[in-house]
């Protein structure tokens, strides 16, 4: 089955190599991040401008609790820096924004923020940004199946009614097509509790860039790599 979609509907980002970009230049790990802030924006354009429906982002994972603690504090101030200031060129591209993950772990002030750039977003149409924040894979599974086991015990769903869609449905990402083309940058070819699920059929690509380099035009060669790609679903 030859692959017509040229521009994939879906484009998942692990955002790798802020830490190693930094280094190398003699900075701290922090400022490796700021530049990697540039690059989301980047991508964003260049998301939309290509025709992409929906860019989902690895922002904050599960495991990136376990950083120091001055390295989270200043992740999460950068995060809330970012949404305020970015919030109304969002809005004027016709971005919507909406957050996966865990949200009992923030604090008031960064939930708070993270609620207002959904709300304020809400009316987009052109481009679905999907932010991963305290997001692990095998988490968003396991809740999937808790809250289809409670409906099981609550006699809402019988075991034969649970399926791929309702097991999909129950995820984070229920309303949200799956990935067509996952990129990692920086080299690293690991998927890292990223979208297992989501995952079956995405084309991967690991470019050696580190994020902060990861650029509009970086973006478009991406692309250029998954146009010449022919995805066979299993089929011949
Ligand atoms: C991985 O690089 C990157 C992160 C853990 C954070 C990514 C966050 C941003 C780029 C800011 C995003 C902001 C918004 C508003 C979405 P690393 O620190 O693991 O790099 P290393 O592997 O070289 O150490």
């Amino acid at each position: 089955m030859e692959n017509i979609e040229r521009i994939p509907t879906h484009v998942a980002i692990i955002m790798d190599g802020n830490g190693r970009w930094a280094k190398a230049l003699g900075k701290e790990r922090y400022e490796g991040h700021i530049e990697g802030v540039d690059s989301v924006r980047e991508c964003i354009k260049a998301a939309r401008r290509n025709g992409v429906k929906y860019l989902t982002l690895y922002a904050f994972s599960t495991e990136n609790w376990g950083r120091p603690a001055e390295e989270v504090n200043a992740l999460m101030e950068l995060f809330c820096k970012s949404v305020i200031a970015e919030t109304p060129q969002l809005v004027e591209q016709g971005v919507r924004v909406v957050m996966i993950g865990r949200r009992d772990r923030f604090s008031e002030r960064v939930c708070s923020h993270l609620e207002q750039i959904e709300r304020e977003t809400a009316d987009g149409k052109h481009l679905t940004l999907v932010l991963a924040f305290d997001y692990s894979s095998r988490d968003e599974i396991t809740t999937a199946v808790k809250a289809l086991a409670t409906k099981v015990a609550a006699g809402e769903i019988a075991v034969e009614d649970i399926s791929e869609q309702s097991v999909s449905q129950s995820l984070y990402t229920a309303d949200i097509p799956d990935p067509d083309f996952i990129i990692r940058t920086s080299g690293e070819c690991r998927l890292s509790n990223f979208l297992l699920w989501q995952a079956s059929y995405a084309e991967m690509y690991f470019p050696t860039t580190m994020w902060p380099d990861f650029k509009q035009e970086q973006f478009d060669q991406a692309l250029e790599v998954y146009a010449s790609r022919e995805r066979r679903y299993g089929k011949l």
